[in-house]
């Protein structure tokens, strides 16, 4: 996964550049490993902040924070203002946060520094989108995908994870998920031939939208009780099914083509599809989103040549 060290936001500095003497007073990820005392009779409390940057320590001698510190049973977004300053005791010169303030992150404040962030370009990837949906040559077909992927619908699949952890877990996952599908259903679909390429592209493009309101995009990308409740196939089909409502524009016979795509995109029932794939429309949908999922889980940090174990495909992978 790509770090994010191009950020220049106004009033941030991400972990991995931070200096001795710099002030803080920014949104991070507060990890706390120990609260205690100090041997002069106070408090401490002492764990890690991090970013998508990196993480460094802190410490924290404020007492008012240390009581506040206590209550944190998990890893919380949260202001801190403080000095970065070098740790005496890990005796390597590497630094550290004094924590002097604390507060709680406000409603709507931006935390997009704290989120992974997929290794390929967002501008690009949303450009490559838009070419797509434009060249579905069927009008009926064109104008639903455009009316699913309207207003706030766009915003969000422009931002959300295509998974929480397994697949395309970082900012703007699913765009970048539903266009690779999409190319690679459209390829299959032009050396294979003998189907409606119309259908491929667009079950390949809203094949996951409905991710976007059963996955948050908040931290830990958790689901939502709604996503949890019904699931992305689910409401997926909702919300295909509600635009096609809106617009009566695509064709009865179409329309129930383009659900099946999206109700067997998982291909057997036993992998949560309602209906296995049954055309080949579907198929090749289906198997352009496996191919994509199974080759992102090669994006890692770790070194080339090396194995790890891939929690998705429950085994180890050669880097
Ligand atoms: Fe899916
Ligand atoms: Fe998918």
């Amino acid at each position: 996964m790509k770090k994010n060290t191009d950020d220049t936001r106004e009033g941030k500095d991400m972990i991995n550049e931070f200096k001795t003497g710099l002030k803080i007073d920014q949104i991070v990820l507060l990890r706390l490993q120990k609260v205690g005392n100090s041997s002069n009779g106070g408090v401490f409390a002492r764990g890690l902040i991090e970013d998508n940057s990196g993480c460094i320590p802190f410490i924290c001698f404020e007492a008012g924070i240390v009581e506040k510190l206590r209550a944190f049973d998990a890893p919380k977004a949260v202001r801190v203002a403080g000095n970065v300053d070098i740790n005496k005791f890990a005796g390597d010169m590497s630094l550290q946060l004094i924590i002097q303030k604390l507060s709680e992150v406000k409603a709507g404040e931006d935390i997009s520094h704290l989120l992974p962030q997929g290794n390929f370009d967002k501008a690009e990837y949303e450009e490559r989108f838009k070419q797509q949906i434009s060249s579905i040559n069927d009008k009926g077909l064109r104008a639903l995908v455009e009316e699913v992927f309207s207003g706030n619908v766009y915003q969000q699949f422009l931002i959300n994870p295509a998974g929480m952890r397994l697949h395309h877990a970082y900012v703007g996952g699913l765009l970048h998920h539903s266009v690779c599908v999409a190319d690679l259903a459209c390829a299959l679909a032009d050396k294979i031939g003998g189907m409606d390429k119309d259908l491929v592209l667009a079950g390949a493009l809203l094949h996951d939208v409905g991710k976007l309101k059963e996955i948050s995009p908040d931290m830990g990308f958790p689901y939502t009780t709604g996503g949890r409740l019904l699931g992305h196939i689910t409401i997926t089909v909702m919300m295909v099914s509600d635009a096609a409502a809106k617009l009566e524009s695509v064709d009865d016979k179409k329309l129930q083509q383009l659900l099946h795509i999206i109700l067997s995109h998982h291909g057997e029932q036993e992998k949560g599809s309602p209906v296995a794939c049954a055309t080949k429309e579907g198929f090749v949908v289906h198997y352009a989103d496996e191919i994509d999922a199974i080759m992102n889980q090669f994006d890692s940090d770790a070194g080339e040549g090396t194995w790890e174990f891939n929690k998705m495909l429950q085994r180890y992978l050669y880097l």
